[in-house]
């Protein structure tokens, strides 16, 4: 896919997008969107006539409406001292078009939550390919139950061509790109690199150029995948998803699959990389089934605190 095989609207509005995040991603991350194959893989029919057959398909669905609040207290040794104790609601993987009813679940487990800024770490579309309107429409629902920031990266689910849409809609994405976030006279640097999973078109160089060394940087990247990079480049926490933390797990929550080349030790909950802190949530949608064994999904509330 190139620009030229946008709608005249669509492409405007990526002529736009190309100025601000530079002409070469648009043009890189529309060509890897048109190579993804449509055909759903027949691993995936396997699975489903699996569930299916061993009758663990009821017990699985009713799983994916049952979002669990996960609370994560973070210590950060720049933090700075105003933003101790701030909040951030992670949302991740939600695959929003999957049904009306997972989004009502959603927003009703949203309510009475507490938090300072929301941010949101990809696969919005419940397929990698097709439309995507009904994705915008159900985040134009969603945006007043998460607050006044919002910030949000795309997933390997999620189509540029989303972007100009998402941010109409109250959604600013980091596509490579960083924004300070201010408290009083303290600020800590909020960055999102593109997807780095399947697209491969993250670039943290770019997301951090302008930021200065000692800045508290917390990084939003769909996948774990990058880990090594985000920790050389001095960030401090790095968000994340995709995993799902495997959705269909053996009992204790172990993972059949992962979609990750990640260690096992990444791919959901707390981890640490030398001086980078790390989470990678479970998500909060399904994707492929909407079946989730031994895993529950997540909505995760991550505490900053001064180390
Ligand atoms: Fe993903």
């Amino acid at each position: 896919m190139q620009l030229s095989d946008c709608t005249p609207t669509e492409r405007e509005a990526l002529e736009a997008l190309g100025r601000r995040i530079g002409p070469e991603l648009v043009a890189q991350r529309l060509r890897r969107e048109g190579m993804r194959a449509p055909a759903p893989r027949l691993s995936h029919r396997l699975m489903r006539a699996g569930l299916r057959l061993s009758g663990l398909r009821g017990r699985g669905r009713r799983n994916v409406l049952d979002i669990q609040v996960r609370h994560n207290e973070v210590r950060l040794e720049r933090l700075p001292a105003g933003f101790d104790g701030f909040t951030l609601l992670h949302v991740s993987d939600p695959h929003l078009d999957m049904d009306a009813e997972f989004q009502r679940h959603l927003i009703e487990r949203l309510q009475g939550l507490v938090f300072d800024a929301c941010v949101l770490t990809g696969d919005f579309r419940f397929h990698g390919f097709g439309p995507y309107q009904g994705v915008l429409d159900a985040l134009q629902v969603l945006r007043p139950h998460l607050g006044e920031q919002v910030h949000a990266v795309l997933g390997n689910h999620d189509t540029l061509r989303m972007v100009p849409g998402m941010e109409a809609r109250g959604f600013p994405v980091l596509m490579n790109e960083s924004v300070p976030v201010r408290r009083g006279t303290d600020t800590i640097v909020l960055a999102g690199i593109d997807d780095a999973h399947y697209f491969r078109t993250h670039d943290l160089h770019r997301a951090l150029a302008g930021v200065q060394r000692d800045s508290c940087v917390v990084l939003l990247s769909h996948t774990p995948e990058p880990y090594r990079l985000a920790e050389h480049a001095g960030v401090q926490l790095m968000l994340s998803g995709h995993t799902h933390g495997g959705q269909i797990c053996l009992p204790g929550g172990i993972p059949v699959f992962t979609e990750t080349p990640a260690p096992r030790a990444f791919v959901r909950g707390a981890w640490r990389y030398r001086s980078l802190a790390g989470y990678t949530s479970v998500g909060c949608g399904s994707s492929v089934v909407d079946v989730r064994l031994n895993c529950l999904p997540e909505l995760t509330l991550h505490r900053l605190r001064r180390a």
